[in-house]
């Protein structure tokens, strides 16, 4: 059969993901998080693994790099990119929402400034509302742009809410609820398919 490399996201769903993969006995013997080495291979080097920044994953996969990508529902609807979404791993759960200052409200018919790490999905979001935004692209700490008047509002995933907490904003509205998903590269599914579809059936077995 075939070997498939696979994109995993760096970051908070990273070691989730590894025990999931462990449970379909798919081992990493040499990988751990705080390692530099950016490609690993499972025992049987059936699998590559490519250690990437989350937002990067849809990219590798969209482009063939990887086969297999395993990456936040935020990150897939922020690139737009041209891959199958295959399945749901049920970790990273949280929720896409604009937030912003305590009593403050959406409803205008003034141009609003969003502050986001995801423009695109900011924008697609007041588009559906008719809200005209300008959106700000910030790479973090988001939180900070309503409180020194860089934007109105902000648009950002929520998992326990402490950040927003922390800095004394609100969730205003409820966008999307987001949680890991497992991404497929078009043109590999078609001619890796034994290797993928082997692959997804010990994902769900795993999940179950
Ligand atoms: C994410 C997100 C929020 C925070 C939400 O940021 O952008 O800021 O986590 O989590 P919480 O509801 O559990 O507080 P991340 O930790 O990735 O850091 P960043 O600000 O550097 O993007």
């Amino acid at each position: 059969m075939e070997s498939i490399t696979l994109a995993l996201a760096k970051g908070r769903t990273a070691k989730s993901t590894i025990a999931l993969l462990e449970k379909m006995n798919i081992e990493f013997e040499d990988f751990h998080e705080d390692s530099r080495k950016l490609i690993f291979y499972n025992n049987d080097k059936s699998i590559k693994l490519l250690f990437v920044k989350a937002v990067d994953v849809p990219t590798y996969v969209e482009k063939g790099a990887a086969d297999l990508g395993i990456v936040g529902k935020d990150n897939i609807l922020e690139a737009q990119a041209d891959v199958y979404e295959m399945l749901d791993l049920q970790i990273g759960k949280c929720q896409f929402v604009v937030a912003g200052k305590q009593n403050t409200a959406l409803g205008t018919n003034q141009t609003l400034t969003i502050a986001s790490k995801y423009p695109n999905i900011t924008k697609k979001h007041f588009q559906q509302k008719r809200q005209t935004v300008e959106t700000v692209k910030l790479n973090g700490s988001v939180e900070l742009a309503p409180l020194i008047g860089l934007a109105d509002f902000i648009v950002d995933i929520v998992e326990t809410g402490t950040t927003l907490k922390e800095n004394g904003l609100v969730i205003l509205e409820e966008v999307e609820a987001i949680s890991t998903r497992l991404i497929v590269n078009k043109a590999s599914f078609a001619t890796k398919s034994a290797s993928i579809q082997l692959f997804i059936e010990k994902l769900k077995e795993a999940l179950e």
